[in-house]
Formats: structure tokens, C-alpha cells, sequence
């Protein structure tokens, strides 16, 4: 800790503690009934836990403090606060310098310790008094705070004291992310979800630990989002979808009030724009982009493979750089998503002069590019990362080329699977995929051919042909984007199934709070009784 911090930290401290004594004569001593910290219904598996068997004894008496160097941290401490009130309706001060009743505090830290190894990583001391959460980052910070809202307990208990109180059992957890990429993809586009459809799926997303959202823009039955230098886009596009239904799509606005509420999460937002195959949307909306020789009409099917850009036509890298370049001017993280899967009319030699051209273009706009695991056949650096879906041939080639992968291997991954033969929703190309499948697998063992500093990390795509609402969208994202979750965050020495089982199911209380429509899979033992 530098020496400044550790003077502002010991004097908010001091603070706090002649806060906590001043008025008080004499605490009464409360005598808690055993924890075990270790025990708790943890997901993502913390780090490391060591129990100290008593409680923090969160009540009205209760304050959170922040780290004052940062105005983000005060922000930690206010989402802790607002999420504290939603879960059981107990007011928490946040830096509240008035509060004369102060017994307990939550101290949010700023902290430069070395055994801090990333800016995810955290600290969580629950000692009978205090709460302390160090890390070097309010992302770190923000993880932090996931784990904590984990073990509030959903009832008080109302013997210990004259009011009610929620018993956190005490320890220490230390805690850091296995891979720095931690996803998931949801297809606005074969089915449109609104700006509040996916700022539910981010809250439960952030619950979780899962710190990247990609959305998949564009496809064959519709575009999302709105492109002002090419305003057909979403004035013709926008309004068709998978089924024939009503579409919809992003105003900027929108799109930005989405990465927004993404960013107060600290989620980072991937825009996807599907090229040069998937591509009906944009052709029906612009038909000189149009390469596959056709007249151009809407289409609201399920096939793939059928569309093309022209990939010969100035034109089209116009239309591309107009588009990249406008939506990278208002997306904040550092990727952007070509797609680039399942070309099939796009000749070969066209898909990689293609792929070539528009890496430069994402490149331009000073992102990195992230496609689908085919762009590793085109002669694209070693900057640019393959998301492996399908071919373990292509993200091997990626492999060697020295791009970073990300893993979404359809048969564990793919969220739009059914999960066994009774799934109301979902496809089954890639098989049937319950909650055990998804759940049991080793990301870094997956290809052994793959390098594992190659490895980025993982993501749960969510194909929408079949799914039309949120509850259904629900319905297939969970519980196995809770798997997924852990899967990304902790190393595999600390998961196996058994354990899983226990803590996804009681999961229930939360999923239940939060009204998601999860599939009751017969794998697990649903906790639902408190
Ligand atoms: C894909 O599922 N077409 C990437």
C-alpha cells in the first residue's frame, strides 16, 4: 500500500471507529450461532475460503465507507447499498458522515497490495464488526460485492437482539478470475429483445460474475441497430424477424443506455455485425451490396448460408466503414465482431480479401476483431481473436497463427440447445445439452493443441430462432449460464459436479426474487423452501 493510501485509509478508519465508540457506553455482546463460510452457496467458487465461524450482524446499525481517493468505489458502495435494500428491504448509508448509531461497518478499500494479482481480483474479510473488501480496482471491487450479496441471508434472525438482523458468516475469501473473458452472446437479431429485456439479462449476468455481453446485431432476418449514414438499415430492417413477427430495433440512444447500464456492471458490450454471409437484412434494405446474384427479398426463415456481401464492390467497404466506424464511436470496450461464420455462397478467395479488408477497417477505428472461428482461414494477425463454435480445425489454424480463442463449443456452450428430448424451446444440431453437460468440462483442456495463454476465456451464445420473450429466453439461459459463469471465473481444481449441484440449487431463492423463468432441470434438487 503506498504510504498516502495507507494514511487516508488509517484516517477513515480512526473516523469510523470513534464513530462507532463515541456514543456507545457498552456494546452488548451478541452471542452468534456457528457459520461456515466455506460452506456457503458461492457461484462462481471463490479462490480460497477460510471460515471463521461467527457473524457479521448486518442490521440498521450497519454503514458502508468507501475508499475517498475514488468516486468509483463510492459507486461500488451504492450499488452494494441499492441491492442490500432490494434483497431485504434494510437502508444501508453509504459514506454517511451523520449516522450517530453506527456499530457495524462495510469498508470498500482501494488497496495496492501485491497479492492483488488482477484488476477483477478482491479481498473479503468478514470479522464480526466489519466488513472489508480489498482490491485494487472497482471492478474488483464490484466482484467483490457479488460475493458478498451471495451470502446475505434471505431471512433475519430475530433472536439476537431487540431488531432484526441478517447473520453473515465471517472468514476470509480471496478471490481471482481463471480467464479474462467471461461471456455470454444474445441474438437480438433472428428475435428482437428490448433495451430492457437485456438490462434484466445484465443484472443477472453482473450476479454472477460474467463480464462481457456480446450482441449479435445483424443477421439474414434482421438489423438492430440504428446506422445514421445508412438509414435504411433499421427503417426496412428493422421491423421483421424470425416467424414474421414485429422485429424492432436499437436507436443509438438506446444502444448507448444499454452499454450504460452494462458499464455500471462492469460488462463490457460487443457489437456483432455479421459478414459478408448473414447478410439478407442488410441486402434487402441496400440491394447494391448484394453479392449471391439474387433479387433481394425479407426472410423470415430459419436456413443459413444463403446471403452474401459483394465482396469485390468498393461499395461495400464504404457501407462497412460507415457502419464500424459509428458503431465503434459509441461502444467504450476494445472488441468488435465481425461474424464471419458459415459464408457458404461467398467464394473462397472472395472470404478471405474479405476478411483481410475488414480487419484493417475494425483496426482503423482502433478495435480489436473478434469472428467466429472461420476468419482463421484468412491471412488475419495475430491481434485479432477466433471464437470457436464448430471446427476445431479453424481455431487450431487460429492457434498457431497466435490469435487469443475464445471457447463456445456448441455442444456445451450453445445455449439455444435443447436440454434433453422434453425442452419446450431450442435446436438440437450440436445435440442435446443438460445441465451436467454444460456444466462438466475443462476450458483449458478442451483442444490440448490449443496454447493456454491462447485462451481468452469462454461464452454462451444464445441463438434466438425459437425464442420470442424474455420467459423463454430465461427458460434456456437458465440455470446453465450460471455453469458457464463458474466455468470462466474458477480454476478446475476447485469445481466439480457434486458440489455444483448443491450451491446451483439453492440458487432458487434468487432466480425466484428475480422472476427468471429457469428450466426446473430434474438434475438438480431445487432448493426452493426459503
Ligand atoms: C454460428 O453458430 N453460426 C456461429
Amino acid at each position: 500500500m503506498k504510504k498516502t493510501t495507507l494514511l487516508k485509509t488509517t484516517l477513515l478508519l480512526l473516523v469510523i471507529i470513534s464513530i462507532s465508540c463515541g456514543e456507545k457506553k457498552k456494546k452488548p455482546i451478541l452471542h452468534f450461532p456457528e457459520t461456515n463460510l466455506a460452506n456457503e452457496n458461492i457461484i462462481p467458487k471463490p479462490s480460497k475460503i477460510i471460515a471463521t465461524n461467527s457473524a457479521f450482524g448486518l442490521d440498521s446499525n450497519t454503514v458502508i465507507y468507501t475508499s475517498q481517493t475514488s468516486k468509483e468505489f463510492e459507486e461500488v458502495g451504492l450499488f452494494l447499498s441499492e441491492k442490500i435494500k432490494e434483497h431485504i428491504n434494510l437502508t444501508i448509508p453509504v459514506n454517511s458522515t451523520t449516522n450517530e448509531t453506527v456499530e457495524r461497518i462495510i469498508y470498500i478499500n482501494k488497496s495496492d497490495s501485491i497479492s492483488l494479482t488482477t484488476k477483477e481480483s478482491y479481498e473479503l474479510y468478514i470479522a464480526k464488526d466489519s466488513i472489508i473488501i480489498n482490491s485494487k480496482s472497482a471492478e474488483g471491487a464490484f466482484r467483490a460485492v457479488q460475493t458478498l450479496r451471495q451470502i446475505i441471508p434471505n431471512k433475519s434472525n430475530d433472536t439476537i437482539t431487540n431488531h432484526k438482523m441478517w447473520l453473515v458468516p465471517t472468514g476470509k475469501i480471496t478471490d481471482s478470475p481463471n480467464f479474462e473473458y467471461r461471456g455470454s452472446m444474445l441474438d437480438v437479431s433472428r428475435h428482437f429483445f428490448s433495451v430492457d429485456d437485456v438490462k434484466k439479462y445484465i443484472d443477472l449476468l453482473a450476479y454472477y460474475k460474467i463480464n462481457m455481453l456480446h450482441l449479435h446485431l445483424s443477421d439474414d432476418q434482421g438489423w438492430r441497430i440504428e446506422i445514421k449514414s445508412w438509414p435504411k438499415l433499421t427503417q426496412v430492417s428493422g421491423n421483421t424477424e424470425v416467424g414474421g413477427g414485429k422485429g424492432g430495433f436499437y436507436t443509438q440512444e438506446d444502444y448507448k443506455s444499454i452499454v450504460a447500464y452494462a458499464a455500471k456492471h462492469f460488462i463490457t458490450i460487443i457489437p456483432e455485425i455479421d459478414m459478408p454471409g448473414h447478410t439478407n437484412a442488410a441486402v434487402v434494405a441496400y440491394p447494391i451490396l448484394n453479392g449471391n446474384g439474387k433479387t433481394p427479398k425479407t426472410y423470415t426463415g430459419m436456413r443459413v448460408g444463403f446471403s452474401t456481401f459483394d465482396a469485390q464492390k468498393d461499395t461495400v467497404y464504404k457501407f462497412i466503414d460507415d457502419v464500424i466506424r459509428e458503431i465503434s464511436a459509441i461502444t467504450p470496450g476494445p472488441y468488435f465482431h465481425i461474424g464471419g461464420d458459415e459464408s457458404f455462397v461467398t467464394k473462397k478467395k472472395d472470404y478471405i480479401y474479405f476478411l483481410n479488408t475488414v480487419e484493417k477497417i475494425v483496426q482503423k477505428y482502433n478495435k480489436q476483431m473478434i469472428g467466429w472461428d472461420e476468419i482463421s482461414q484468412a491471412n488475419i494477425g495475430s491481434q485479432s481473436i477466433a471464437q470457436h463454435w464448430r471446427d476445431k480445425e479453424h481455431s487450431v489454424e487460429a492457434n498457431e497463427k497466435g490469435m487469443k480463442i475464445i471457447l463456445s463449443p456448441a455442444k456445451k456452450t450453445y445455449l439455444d440447445m435443447k436440454y434433453d428430448k422434453s425442452s419446450t424451446y431450442g435446436l438440437d444440431w450440436a445435440g442435446y445439452v443438460p445441465v451436467d453437460v454444460a456444466y462438466n468440462w475443462s476450458p483449458s483442456l478442451y483442444f490440448e493443441e490449443l496454447n493456454k495463454t491462447n485462451i481468452l476465456g469462454l461464452e454462451a451464445p444464445l441463438w434466438s430462432e425459437t425464442i420470442t420473450n424474455m420467459a423463454t429466453l430465461e427458460y434456456l439461459a437458465f440455470p446453465r449460464i450460471i455453469g458457464h459463469a463458474e466455468l470462466g471465473w474458477s480454476v478446475d481444481e476447485k469445481r466439480n459436479w457434486d458440489n455444483y449441484k448443491i450451491r446451483l440449487a439453492n440458487q432458487a431463492s434468487y432466480l425466484k426474487r428475480m422472476n427468471v423463468n429457469y428450466y426446473p432441470s430434474q438434475l438438480i434438487d431445487w432448493n426452493i423452501s426459503n
